[in-house]
């Protein structure tokens, strides 16, 4: 039998049991708390927390996420974390309406209503809920799509909202020969079943907050401010918007129609393209903002009051990460930026 031990949480003083062969963060899930988390596989650094008391080993992880000098201080990842006594950990980061209120991880069973190019390596895959069929997650959430025919699994965010509830949009970039992003070049159709899991994610808005809006994406990472935009639209908000998109080229752009349709629905909205490789000819003709530049330079030189700001990010793990570094160059406090860098099991050291 799996030895069981005790955790304290502090300073939210909540209790919980874990078994020896789960990792901490699952065992929350399990009993209906929500904490803080962004990637589940030791890669971002959002679970980190500190052992007040207790024995805990971490599984494989990264030392972008938790360097050698923090574990040894008594830092920890609790997606990676096994206790072996009873534990006092103390949370770094934590949201109190999230933790006892999050909305429980569902198991639900999809079929593929549609699979469709955007751009050159941009593929929108749309799912519908079978079994149970409606699937319950806040705007900016991901969840986890086992890839058909293993019990390996890949993280995705939500491009939709809760006004389709048994219909969810994913945005997925191809990799050559990436166990599930390279099936939606021909081996996965419409009608074939997909297992999907969560929700999971806090970047999500936060209940009755108040500051403006900066979000900041690239490639892929369109697919949970697409949520956001769609929530804030839907909700008649007053928030101010700005949406800082980074492609290479004019080529890379998609969903420009509709994101201009949901700012028009705000009050108000800006919508910055910044293309790192190719400036078109005559920007003035497009219906947005375009810069030349990678998206940080380009966030740089347009905003002045990001401290004032809620900010946003979300794309490939280069691009958050010097995004990151800016915000803390630039005073914006830790807790008005939410981030998920869209790492990839493969790719973490
Ligand atoms: C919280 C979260 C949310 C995410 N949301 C999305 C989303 O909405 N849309 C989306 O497209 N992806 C998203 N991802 C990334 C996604 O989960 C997969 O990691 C990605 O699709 C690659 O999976 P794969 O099975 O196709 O490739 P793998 O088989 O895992 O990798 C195959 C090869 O692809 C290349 N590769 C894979 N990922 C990367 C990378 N990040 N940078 C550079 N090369 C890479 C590498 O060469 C790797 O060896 C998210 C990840 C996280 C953690
Ligand atoms: S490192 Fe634990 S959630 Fe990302």
């Amino acid at each position: 039998m799996v030895a069981k031990h005790v955790i304290n949480f502090e300073p939210v003083d909540i209790e919980m049991e874990v078994d020896e062969d789960e990792v901490i963060l699952d065992a929350a899930f399990r009993q209906g708390i929500h904490l803080m988390h962004g990637c589940r596989e030791g890669q971002c650094s959002a679970c980190k927390s500190y052992v007040l008391d207790g024995e805990i080993q971490m599984d494989r992880y990264s030392t972008f996420a938790c360097n050698d000098a923090e574990a040894d201080e008594g830092y920890v990842l609790l997606c990676r974390s096994h206790a072996y006594s009873d534990c006092t950990i103390e949370l770094l980061n934590f949201d109190e309406d999230e933790l006892l209120g999050g909305i429980p991880i569902q198991d639900v069973m999809t079929r593929i209503a549609a699979i469709e190019p955007m751009t050159r390596d941009i593929v929108s895959l749309r799912l519908a809920a079978t079994e149970p069929a409606t699937y319950d997650f806040k705007p900016g959430q991901y969840a986890d799509l086992t890839i058909p025919g293993t019990d390996e699994s890949r993280s995705f965010s939500m491009a939709t909202t809760q006004s389709t509830p048994g219909q969810v949009e994913f945005l997925i970039k191809k990799y050559p020969g990436g166990r599930f992003s390279a099936l939606l070049d021909g081996d996965l159709s419409v009608g074939d079943e997909i297992k999907m899991t969560g929700p999971y994610g806090s970047f999500t808005l936060k209940e009755g907050h108040v500051l403006p809006v900066v979000c900041i994406g690239g490639g892929a990472g369109m697919a949970p401010i697409l949520s956001l935009l769609r929530h804030l639209n839907e909700t008649e908000s007053t928030r101010p918007v700005r949406f800082y998109y980074g492609a290479r080229t004019a080529d890379d752009l998609f969903y420009v129609e509709q994101i201009m349709a949901l700012g028009q629905g705000l009050r108000d909205f800006e919508f910055v393209v910044c293309l790192s490789e190719t400036m078109p000819e005559d920007p003035s003709a497009y219906p947005f903002a375009a810069e030349a530049g990678n998206v940080t330079d380009v966030v740089a030189r347009r905003e002045e009051a990001l401290n004032k700001a809620e900010v946003y990010l979300c794309g490939p793990p280069p691009m958050v990460d010097a995004a990151m570094e800016f915000l803390e160059v630039h005073g914006v406090p830790q807790d008005q930026v939410f981030h998920d860098s869209f790492t990839s099991p493969v790719t973490g050291d």
